[in-house]
This record gives C-alpha cells, sequence and structure tokens, in this order.
C-alpha cells in the first residue's frame, strides 16, 4: 500500500503573529515544487485564521491542524473550541490526545476517544497521539500503554474510523527532550500499532498513517523516514524554524 507522507508541525504555545508571519514567509520562500508529503501546520487557537490566510496569500499547499478540540458539539463550555469552530476557520486536521494534554491536564482515553469522534463527526481528521512514559518503557509496558490509549478509540468509533484519522507515536520520554526513539525502536511501536488495527479491519490498517514524533529534526528524519511503517512525523520544536521543518519534509519518501 502505498501511504502519502504527513509531515504535521504542531508549534505548541509558541509564536505571535509577527513571528508566525515570518515562519510562513520563510517556509513558503523554500517550499518545494513537488513536495512529497501532505504538510500541516498546528498553530495556537487564535492565530489558526490569520496563518490559514497567511498560508493562502503564500500560496503554499500546507493544511491547516488544531492542538486540540472539545468533545462537546456546542454549549456552556467557558474556553472551550468545537469542532465546528475549527472546520469554520479552515482546520483540515486536529491533533487529540496529546501527552502534554493527557499529562498536563488530566485527559483520560475516554475524552480522548470522544474528541477524536467530534472531530470526526465535522469532518476534521484526528491526529491521534499516543505513546509511553519513560518508566512505562522501562518496566516492559509500552505496548500495554499504547494498547489501551488505541483501544479506546478502537471501542468508541470503530476500526473503520482510522480510514480518516492518522495516528502518531510519540514517546513522551522523546518530546522536547531531543532525545529521539531509534529507528528500531519507532517501527516496533508503529507495527504494532498497525497490527493492533489489523486485528479488526486490515485493509484499514494497511492504509492508515502512522506519524513518529519526539525530537524529530533534519538530521534524524532520513533514518526514521526509511522505517517501513512510519508514515511521516509530527514536529514540536523543529516545526518552528522553517530550515529544520522543510529538511524534514524532504526527508519524505514517495
Ligand atoms: P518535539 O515535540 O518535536 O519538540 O519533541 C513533538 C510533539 O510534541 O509533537
Amino acid at each position: 500500500m502505498n501511504r502519502t507522507f504527513i509531515v504535521a508541525g504542531n508549534w505548541k504555545m509558541y509564536g505571535s503573529r509577527a513571528d508566525n508571519a515570518s515562519l510562513i514567509e520563510a517556509i513558503a520562500s523554500q517550499f518545494p515544487p513537488a513536495p512529497l508529503a501532505q504538510t500541516i501546520v498546528c498553530p495556537p487557537f487564535v492565530y489558526l485564521q490569520e496563518v490559514g490566510r497567511l498560508l493562502r496569500d503564500a500560496e503554499i499547499p500546507v493544511a491547516l491542524g488544531a492542538q486540540d478540540v472539545c468533545a462537546e458539539a456546542q454549549g456552556a463550555y467557558t474556553g472551550e473550541v468545537s469542532a465546528t469552530m475549527l472546520k469554520d476557520v479552515g482546520c483540515g486536521y486536529v491533533i487529540v490526545g496529546h501527552s502534554e494534554r493527557r499529562l498536563g491536564y488530566g485527559e483520560g482515553d475516554e475524552l480522548i476517544a470522544r474528541k477524536f469522534a467530534a472531530a470526526q463527526a465535522k469532518a476534521l481528521i484526528p491526529i491521534l497521539c499516543v505513546g509511553e512514559q519513560l518508566a512505562e518503557r522501562e518496566a516492559g509496558r509500552t505496548q500495554e500503554v499504547v494498547a489501551r490509549e488505541l483501544d479506546a478509540v478502537l471501542e468508541l468509533c470503530g476500526a473503520e474510523a482510522f480510514s480518516h484519522a492518522v495516528v502518531a507515536y510519540e514517546p513522551c520520554w522523546a518530546i522536547g527532550t531531543g532525545r529521539n526513539a531509534t529507528p528500531e525502536q519507532a517501527e516496533e511501536v508503529h507495527r504494532f500499532i498497525r497490527d493492533r488495527i489489523a486485528a479488526r479491519n486490515a485493509r484499514i490498517a494497511d492504509g492508515v498513517r502512522i506519524l513518529y514524533g519526539g525530537s524529530l529534526k533534519a538530521g534524524n528524519a532520513g533514518e526514521l523516514f526509511a522505517q517501513p511503517d512510519v508514515d511521516g512525523g509530527l514536529i514540536g520544536g523543529a516545526s518552528l524554524k522553517a530550515e529544520e521543518f522543510l529538511a524534514i519534509l524532504a526527508a519524505a519518501r514517495p
């Protein structure tokens, strides 16, 4: 199965109107004429609409994604942002279950599965993040944790939902630490994720893009992207530097 790569930048809580404009300008100035990956940027909520406009003006094929979404469709949920609103401002994608939400804001598997469903209900493509903490890896519990996080979504939405979703394997110990998973460590978990979806639906599993995230940069993208079950990357820190981000994009394979 030929899976088109995805290279997605998670800007987290960085940037300003001026920084965003310079970043998009720098990306646009060197953007490849025929990129081998679907490219996505995920700015903070307040900048989504303006970044969408900057991307359109720059005429580069970069899609807009959000970093989170409310599990509810609408209502009295102070501070939350709905899938309908994200769609309204031009988002095509949304990250759900990032470990910074799971660990820093106590988001559990069940809530994340509902966010995944809420996104899909409004035709947004969820990027579901899964991944173990260092102590869990050291205790040999990586597969158990990833299975639990994945199963919550499989149970609620079914394997078929993964025909319009992306999975990102992000080992927590590799996020923002400069310590990436080795290509072998990544491949092992990516294969495990694909097999687990395949146990329910082999065709869907074959097509689902599984991204690696965690200290991905220009210097290690090539070897990680060479793994058969790594279909691109979710990039934090390095996505804020145009040169790094474009070098990662250039490492995508057809
Ligand atoms: P990092 O973050 O690339 O800065 O490690 C990745 C992520 O959190 O998605």
